[in-house]
C-alpha cells in the first residue's frame, strides 16, 4: 500500500469506527458484531502502525490512553459550571416555578425533567467538530484538564457529525455503571486493593488518574446535560438543544421529558422515583428547567445557584452515622455473622438502626471500629450494610471489634473449619441455633407455615413449647392460645398450617432441615436423585458426589448432619409425625429446554419470576442469575431492567412471556418468534 492509498482507507476506516463506535456506545444500537468492529480497528491499527504520521487524535486507535503526566493543567471556564438549588417538596418545586413567573412576569413556561446522575460534572471543547479539550468542573471557574483522560471514554465523541459550530462547550456528567463498578470492586477486592465506596467516588477517582490507561480501563460513560457557550448558532430551547447535539453524536438521556406544567413535571419526579433502582447507573434526583434559554439570561443567578433550574433530590441511599455497637447473630448452622448496631437513621426513604457486617474477614478488610462514624447504604431490597469507616472524623475513642471466643447463647467455644472465613458454635442444641432453624423449617420454600416466624419461635422455645423442630408436630389448640397475643382463632389456624405441611413435596422437607450447604438448588437435585429422605443420609460422600451438581463440600456436608445422632431422631419423630419422607420418581423424558439456559427479568403476567423459573428447570433447562454470552434467551417481563439491556448489548435473543410459553410447551426454539 501506497501512503496516498493508505491515507483514503485510514480515513474511511476511521469515519466507519466512529460511526459504529457512537452506534454502540451513544445509541445502545450497535449494527456490526464485535468481530467485525474488531476487524475494522485492526486495519485501522496496521496501516497506522506503517505509516505513524497518518495517525491522528480523534483516531478511535487514541482511545486507549495516552502516556501519564506528572499533574493536571488547569483550565479557565469561559462560563463559569453553576450548580444546583436543591427542592425536597411539591412545595419546594411550586416555590421555585413561583419566584421565576414573578421575575418573568408570565406562568406559561415549558419545563423539561432529566434525571440527575451522580457522578461528576465535565466541560467539553469543541472546535471544528473535532474534541480538543476536557476539563472537569473544579470550582466552576477553573477546573482541571483531563483531557487525555476523556478522551478514553468511549460515550464521548473524538469527532462530531453533522454540521457542528465552530467551537462550543458541552457539559454532561461522567459516571459509572453500576455494574461495571460492581464487576470492578470484587476484582480490586481479590487483589487485595481497596474498594471503592460508590460508583460515584469511583468515576470521581477514575477521571483523575494522572494515567490515562488507568481511565481507559475504567467502566465509564457519559450523558451531555447542557451546551455551555457557542460560537455559532444553535436552537434556543433546552430540549432542542439536546436534540441537536444528539444528532451531532453527543450521548443525551433518552428518557428526558418536556411539561407543559408543573405538576405534569412533577408527576416525572416520582416516576423517576421508581425507576430509580432498575437503571445501571445512581441518580439523586431529577433536574427540572425552564425550556426556554432566551429567559435564562434574564433569569440569571443567585450566587452559584441558577433561577432558571432546579435539582429535587432523592432522600441518599449512603449516609453517614455513628457505629455503636457490634453484636453477633447466631444462624441456624451455627454461623456467626457480626453485625451493626446504628445511630439510628434515615437511608433512602427508611430508618436503619441495623446492618450487616458480613464476617469478621470483612470487618478487618474494611477497618471499621465501634465507634467510627460510617457510611450506611440500602440498594433495592437489600439489607441495609456498613460500607466504609469515615476514618477522617476519628477521634482516637475508637475500638477495635474482637469475636467472641465463645457461643453468646450457649458458651461453647467456637470453632473454625479450615479454609473457610466463618466462625461458628460447633454445638448442634444451641438454643440460638434451634430458634434459627425452626424458622428456617417454617419459612416459604421449606415446610412454609404461615404465623411461625421470628417472633413466635422465639416465643416457643422461651416458654418451654418445644425443644426441636420435630415438637411442633405435638403442638395444640390449647397450649398456642395460652400463649401472649396468640387467641384461639390463630392457634387453630396455627395448627392447621402445621398439620398440612406433612405433605410438602421431599425437596421442601430435606431444605427445611437446615443442612449446612444445602439451598433449595441442592435440595431439589437430592429429592430427585434419591426420591427417599433416609436414602440420602445413609448415601456415602462417593454416592453423593456422583449427584449432579453435588461437590465434596456439599457431600461431607450431608454425611456429617447424618451422622449425628440427634439429627437421626429428628428425622424419625418426623416421619412418626406424618411428614413426607419420599417422593415417587418418575423417569422424565428429557424437556425442551435440555442444555439451555435463560435468564428471566421483570414481572410476568401469568406467572411470578420463582415459578417461570421452575417452569426452566422442569423443562431441563438451567437459570441463569445474569445476562451472559452463554445465556441462550432472555424471558422479558414488564419493567425489564439493566439485564435488558445488557441482552441487547451482547445480542442475546428475547422471548416475551407468550413465546416462553410456546417454548415451554415444545416449540422449536428457533420457529419462536425472535424479538430482539
Ligand atoms: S444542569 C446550572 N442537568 O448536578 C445547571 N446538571 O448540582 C447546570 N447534574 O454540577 C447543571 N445531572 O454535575 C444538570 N441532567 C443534569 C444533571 C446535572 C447531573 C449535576 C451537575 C451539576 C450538579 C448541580
Amino acid at each position: 500500500m501506497n501512503q496516498y492509498d493508505a491515507r483514503l482507507r485510514s480515513e474511511e476506516l476511521r469515519s466507519q469506527l466512529n460511526y459504529h463506535n457512537q452506534r454502540y456506545y451513544v445509541l445502545d444500537s450497535p449494527e456490526v458484531s464485535d468481530a467485525e468492529y474488531d476487524a475494522l480497528l485492526n486495519e485501522l491499527r496496521a496501516i497506522e502502525a506503517e505509516f505513524p504520521e497518518l495517525i491522528t487524535p480523534d483516531s478511535p486507535t487514541q482511545r486507549v490512553g495516552a502516556a501519564p503526566v506528572a499533574t493536571f493543567g488547569v483550565v479557565e471556564h469561559r462560563n463559569p459550571l453553576l450548580s444546583l438549588a436543591n427542592a425536597f417538596s411539591e412545595a419546594d418545586l411550586q416555590a421555585w416555578q413561583r419566584r421565576a413567573s414573578e421575575r418573568l412576569e408570565r406562568d406559561d413556561f415549558v419545563l423539561t425533567s432529566e434525571p440527575k446522575i451522580d457522578g461528576l460534572a465535565v466541560s467539553l471543547v469543541y472546535e471544528g467538530g473535532k474534541f480538543v479539550q476536557g476539563a472537569t468542573r473544579g470550582d466552576g471557574r477553573h477546573g482541571e484538564n483531563i483531557t487525555a483522560n476523556l478522551r478514553t471514554i468511549k460515550s464521548i465523541p473524538l469527532a462530531l457529525t453533522g454540521q457542528p459550530p465552530e467551537r462550543f462547550e458541552v457539559r454532561g456528567e461522567v459516571y459509572m455503571t453500576k455494574s461495571g463498578f460492581e464487576a470492578m470492586n470484587l476484582e480490586r477486592a481479590a487483589r487485595g486493593e481497596p474498594v471503592y465506596a460508590n460508583p460515584r467516588n469511583s468515576a470521581a477517582g477514575s477521571v483523575r488518574q494522572l494515567d490515562p490507561k488507568v481511565t481507559a480501563g475504567r467502566p465509564l460513560a457519559i450523558f451531555v446535560y447542557q451546551l455551555g457557550w457557542c460560537d455559532g448558532s444553535s436552537p434556543q430551547e433546552h430540549f432542542e438543544i439536546l436534540a441537536w447535539l444528539s444528532a451531532m453524536g453527543f450521548r443525551t438521556n433518552p428518557d428526558a421529558a418536556l411539561h407543559p406544567s408543573l405538576s405534569s413535571a412533577f408527576e416525572r419526579v416520582g416516576w423517576w422515583g421508581k425507576q430509580r433502582e432498575q437503571l445501571d447507573y445512581d441518580i439523586d434526583g431529577v433536574v427540572l428547567k425552564i425550556n426556554d434559554t432566551r429567559m435564562w439570561d434574564r433569569l440569571g443567578a443567585v450566587g452559584r445557584e441558577p433561577r432558571w433550574a432546579t435539582a429535587f433530590k432523592f432522600p441518599p441511599q449512603q449516609v453517614h452515622t455513628k457505629l455503636r455497637n457490634i453484636e453477633v447473630n447466631i444462624g441456624r448452622t451455627g454461623v456467626l455473622t457480626p453485625f451493626a448496631i446504628l445511630e439510628p437513621v434515615n437511608v433512602g426513604g427508611a430508618m436503619v438502626g441495623m446492618a450487616t457486617l458480613h464476617n469478621e474477614g470483612d470487618i478487618r478488610r474494611k477497618d471499621i471500629r465501634i465507634g467510627d462514624t460510617v457510611i450506611v447504604q440500602r440498594a433495592g431490597e437489600v439489607i441495609p450494610q456498613v460500607v466504609a469507616p469515615v476514618v477522617s472524623l476519628r477521634t482516637g475513642d475508637e475500638r477495635e471489634f474482637v469475636m467472641p471466643e465463645r457461643c453468646p447463647s450457649c458458651e461453647t467455644p467456637l470453632s473454625r473449619d479450615e479454609g473457610e472465613a466463618a466462625l461458628y458454635c460447633p454445638n448442634a442444641e444451641c438454643p440460638a441455633q434451634q430458634v434459627r432453624l425452626l424458622e428456617h423449617f417454617a419459612s416459604r420454600g421449606a415446610m412454609d407455615i404461615e404465623g411461625l416466624g421470628e417472633r413466635m419461635a422465639y416465643v416457643l422455645f422461651q416458654e418451654g413449647l418445644v425443644k426441636g423442630v420435630a415438637d411442633i408436630y405435638q403442638l395444640t389448640v390449647e397450649q398456642l392460645a395460652a400463649l401472649e397475643r396468640m387467641g384461639e382463632k390463630s392457634a387453630t389456624r396455627l395448627v392447621e398450617g402445621i398439620v398440612a405441611s406433612r405433605e410438602r413435596p421431599l425437596l421442601n422437607v430435606i431444605f427445611a432441615l437446615g443442612i449446612r450447604h444445602i439451598g433449595y438448588e441442592n435440595a431439589r437435585v437430592l429429592a430427585d436423585h434419591f426420591g427417599d429422605l433416609e436414602a440420602v443420609l445413609d448415601a456415602t460422600v462417593e454416592a453423593l458426589q456422583e449427584v449432579e451438581g453435588i461437590g465434596p463440600v456439599v457431600a461431607a456436608s450431608v454425611v456429617a448432619w447424618g451422622s449425628r445422632e440427634t439429627n437421626r431422631e429428628t428425622v424419625a419423630r418426623l416421619k412418626a409425625a406424618g411428614v413426607r419422607m419420599t417422593e415417587e420418581r418418575v423417569e422424565k423424558p428429557p424437556g425442551p429446554l435440555v442444555g439451555l439456559t435463560l435468564v428471566v427479568t421483570g414481572r410476568l403476567e401469568t406467572m411470578s419470576r420463582m415459578e417461570a423459573e421452575d417452569r426452566i428447570r422442569e423443562a431441563g433447562g438451567k437459570v441463569g442469575s445474569a445476562v451472559a454470552k452463554s445465556t441462550t434467551a432472555l424471558v422479558v417481563g414488564a419493567d425489564g431492567g439493566t439485564k435488558l439491556a445488557k441482552a441487547e448489548k451482547l445480542g442475546v435473543r428475547m422471548f416475551t412471556e407468550e413465546e416462553f410459553l410456546a417454548v415451554l410447551a415444545g416449540a422449536n426454539l428457533s420457529d419462536a418468534i425472535i424479538s430482539a
